[in-house]
Order: structure tokens, then sequence, then C-alpha cells
């Protein structure tokens, strides 16, 4: 439950190794299982460690749906997957030829359930849930909708974007969840890097850096003051890349309130109803 994000990789290269490929829809099948076993090699390669072998999400969103909102039809598959999703943590995979991204296509159709009974269902309660984060002041951080204070990232849309893992992840082990994009730094969330300084008077200061040039930096601290400091008076500068503004609630919510919490964020999704339509 608490493995790290960045296990992943390893996760999907083991899986990758004993997972057999299955047989999807009729249109899966007679597009051959060769281009299906193929798309499964290149999207372990280049696409799990953020949607998950399993196509559940993570870092990334669910893909084992039936409806994609921004890939409604192969060719714009075929073009998020080669460009990206500019401004967002959905890099372009520009090393896949187009017969490949094809390929990986196909593959990530066939995750879609073929029946309801299929389609993941979520331990929690989402009405719970939505109580949880207004008892617990999660508003105090973060906006749905437009209401709250966006000392942390906005999560409107957060159930369209992150997986359910890394929903619970963010909850329990906030620093470990960090979206990381391509790089071995987490890079979404650079507006929330959590920066240590202590001044010449020996004076220290954690909080969220602003902004930051060669000779000074910007902090916000715990009471949302921005401070402003000059680099070289300074006798500790230290950066967290590891770090969270925000609390583990492992310790202080239980299991159950925990999952009815996920349930509430994964059902923010700014679509008006649930994307199951039985085909
Ligand atoms: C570094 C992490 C990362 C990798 C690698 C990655 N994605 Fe994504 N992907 C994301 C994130 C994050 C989003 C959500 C972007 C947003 O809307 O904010 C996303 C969104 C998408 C969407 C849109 C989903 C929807 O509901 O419309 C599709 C489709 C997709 N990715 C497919 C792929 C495929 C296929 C690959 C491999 C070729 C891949 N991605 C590789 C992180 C990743
Ligand atoms: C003190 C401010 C603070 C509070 C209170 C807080 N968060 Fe956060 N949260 C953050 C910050 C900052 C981030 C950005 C990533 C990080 O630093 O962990 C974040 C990240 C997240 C994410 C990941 C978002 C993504 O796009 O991946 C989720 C989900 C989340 N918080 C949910 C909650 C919930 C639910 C609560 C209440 C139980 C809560 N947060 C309380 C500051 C806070």
């Amino acid at each position: 439950m608490r493995r790290s994000i960045a296990a992943g990789w390893a996760w999907a290269a083991a899986l990758f190794l004993t997972v057999v490929p299955h047989a999807g829809s009729q249109e899966t099948r007679s597009a051959g299982v060769d281009d299906l076993a193929r798309g499964r090699v290149h999207y372990v390669a280049s696409c799990a460690r953020c949607h998950g072998v399993d196509g559940a999400g993570g870092e990334g969103p669910p893909l084992d749906r039936f409806t994609l909102d921004r890939a409604p039809d192969d060719a714009a598959l075929v073009r998020i997957m080669s460009q990206g999703i500019p401004g967002t943590g959905m890099p372009g995979s520009r090393w896949l030829s187009e017969g490949e991204l094809r390929q990986v296509a196909l593959f990530v159709r066939s995750l879609a359930p073929t029946r309801p009974e299929d389609a993941e269902v979520l331990r929690g309660d989402p009405s719970r849930g939505r109580t949880l984060f207004e008892r617990e002041g999660c508003s105090r951080c973060h906006t749905v909708g437009g209401v709250g204070t966006a000392r942390g990232p906005d999560l409107t849309t957060v159930g369209a974007r992150r997986g359910v893992d890394h929903l619970r992840q963010s909850l329990l082990d906030p620093g470990a969840a960090l979206p990381r994009g391509l790089s071995a730094m987490p890079r979404d969330f650079v507006d929330y890097l959590v920066v240590t300084v202590v001044d010449a008077d020996g004076r220290r200061v954690r909080g969220a850096r602003l902004n930051e040039d060669s000779y000074t930096i910007q902090i916000k601290d715990p009471r949302g003051t921005v401070r402003s400091f000059y680099k070289p008076d300074l006798r500790v500068l230290e950066k967290e890349f590891d770090a969270s503004l925000m609390r583990s609630y492992a310790d202080r919510l239980d299991e159950t309130e925990i999952e009815d919490l996920v349930a509430y964020l994964a059902s923010l999704t700014g679509r008006r109803r649930s994307c199951w339509s039985p085909g």
C-alpha cells in the first residue's frame, strides 16, 4: 500500500516478464496477437510507470476505461502519445514510430473492461469522503470548484488526472507521492518545493519556495506570510525534494476514512456522469 511510485519501474519490469497477453475485444483480436503483444511491450516500457501495468493509473490517470476524455478515437490517442499533453505531466513518446504507437493504442484499448462487472469498484463512500474533506480542513490548502485556498494544488479534476493508488499514497505518505514526470526530480510540484533557510541571525524558516533567482529566494511560511532572503547572507539553504508541506493522514484517519476520502477524490473528475457505457 505504501509502495513508492518510484518503485513502479521494478514492479513494471517484473510484471512484464510474467504477464501473458490477454485477448481483448473482437476488434483487438482481429488485428493480430502479435501487434497486441508488441503494443504491450512498448506500453510497459513507456507508459506503465505512470499509468500502471494494468492501466489502473498512478501518477497518470487510469486508462482501463471505456472512454478516455482526451482520446475519444485512436487518432487522438496516437497524437496524445506522440506529442504528450502540453502543460501537464503527460510527456510525448517521440521515440516510438507511428506503427509502434498504433500497437500501443491497440493495447490501451484492450485494457477497457469488456463487462460492467469488471469495472473497478472503489471500496469507499464518496459522500462520507466529502464530509471528511470538510472536517479535516483540506480546503485550507486545496481548492475544489473554486472553493478553498490554493496553498497546494487545485483538486477540481484530480480524479481524472491521477490513479487511485497515487491518491491513497498522497494521503498516507505525501512526500513519496510527488509526481516525477520523466526526471528523477518531482516536476509537477516544483511550485511547492519545501525549502529551509537559516539567516545570519540564526532564524530558521521552513516553507514553500515561491520564487528564486541567483541572489534572492522568496518563501511562503506555514502562516502564509511571504518572506524574501538575500541568498549570499544565508547560513543554510536546503531544498527537500522528497518532502511535502502536507502532513500524512496515516496516523490520523483510519482505513475506512482513508478509503472514503480516496473515493471522494477519485470522483472529482470534472465529468458529469460516470464514463461507463456498455459497448
Ligand atoms: C511521466 C508520466 C507519464 C508517462 C510516462 C505517460 N503518461 Fe499519459 N498521462 C500522464 C498524466 C499526468 C496525464 C494527465 C494529464 C492531465 O490531464 O493533467 C496523462 C494523460 C494521458 C491520457 C489522457 C487520458 C484521458 O482520460 O483522456 C492518455 C490517453 C495517456 N496519458 C496515455 C499514455 C500512454 C499510452 C503513454 C505511453 C506511450 C503515456 N501516457 C505515458 C502521465 C504520463
Ligand atoms: C498544509 C497544506 C495542506 C493540507 C492541510 C492538505 N494538503 Fe494536500 N497537498 C498539499 C501540497 C503542498 C501538495 C502538493 C504535493 C506535496 O507537496 O505533497 C498536496 C497534494 C495533495 C494531493 C495530490 C494532488 C495531485 O495532483 O497529485 C492530494 C490528493 C491531496 N493533497 C489531498 C489532500 C486532502 C484530502 C487533504 C485533507 C485530508 C489535504 N490534501 C490536506 C498541501 C496540503
